[in-house]
């Protein structure tokens, strides 16, 4: 998506050569218009597939996964990485390591608001390791629902994570795919074009 790509180039930050930096439009500071693209982006891309649920894992995927379900016109839901006092009892919980922060968090979803007629959209802000997307889909498939597929912001395409996804079957559709971050160069990878 160029607007994407243009604004990773103009405002991302290269931390390492496997961290990039996004906190002017994406992690921290959000810019509703590109938001507002990105959502749209997704739900064309999903428009016929019968979504019923938008499902993310807070906090980043929140924005994105709204502008999504705005424009699909289906609700969205956040998968908490902390127990809420009001939520306590009838959860679907995940276990979701984090290579890049080392630690393990345990996501949890309520019941009432998942169900076995659910067809659900997944939106994440980075695909790494895919672990995160993996926990989603586990809280899916405890709720009986189905998963139509994945919509991610930005792949790091050099980690695991979107080879392990789509050899397990599942759809990504990732809207910026980084190649390298090498030599503090963000480099993009893109689809070969035939005629
Ligand atoms: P995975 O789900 O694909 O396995 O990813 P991983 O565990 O490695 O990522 C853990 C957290 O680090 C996620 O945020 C993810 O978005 C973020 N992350 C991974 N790589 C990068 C990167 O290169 N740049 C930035 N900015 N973030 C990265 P989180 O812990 O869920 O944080 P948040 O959603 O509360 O912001």
């Amino acid at each position: 998506m160029e607007q994407l790509e243009q604004k990773i180039l103009r405002e991302g930050r290269v931390l390492s050569e496997s961290v990039l930096k996004v906190d002017s439009f994406l992690n921290h500071q959000i810019d509703p218009q590109l938001m507002q693209q990105i959502g749209d982006e997704f739900a064309s891309r999903f428009a016929s597939d019968g979504i019923t649920k938008v499902l993310t894992l807070e906090s980043s995927g929140i924005a994105p996964a709204t502008l999504a379900a705005l424009r699909l016109g289906v609700p969205v839901i956040f998968a908490r990485k902390k127990t809420s006092l009001t939520l306590a009892n009838g959860l679907y919980t995940a276990e979701v390591y984090s290579y890049t922060k080392k630690e393990t968090n345990t996501i949890s979803v309520s019941k009432d608001y998942l169900s076995h007629d659910d067809r659900v959209l997944l939106i994440d802000d980075f695909l790494a390791n895919g672990q995160a997307v993996l926990g989603l889909n586990e809280v899916i498939n405890q709720a009986g629902a189905s998963l139509a597929g994945a919509g991610v912001v930005i792949e790091k395409g050099f980690q695991d994570g979107g080879k392990l996804l789509r050899e397990q079957g599942i759809r990504v559709e990732s809207l910026a795919i980084i190649s390298s971050l090498q030599n503090k160069t963000i480099t993009f990878h893109r689809e070969e074009v035939t005629v």
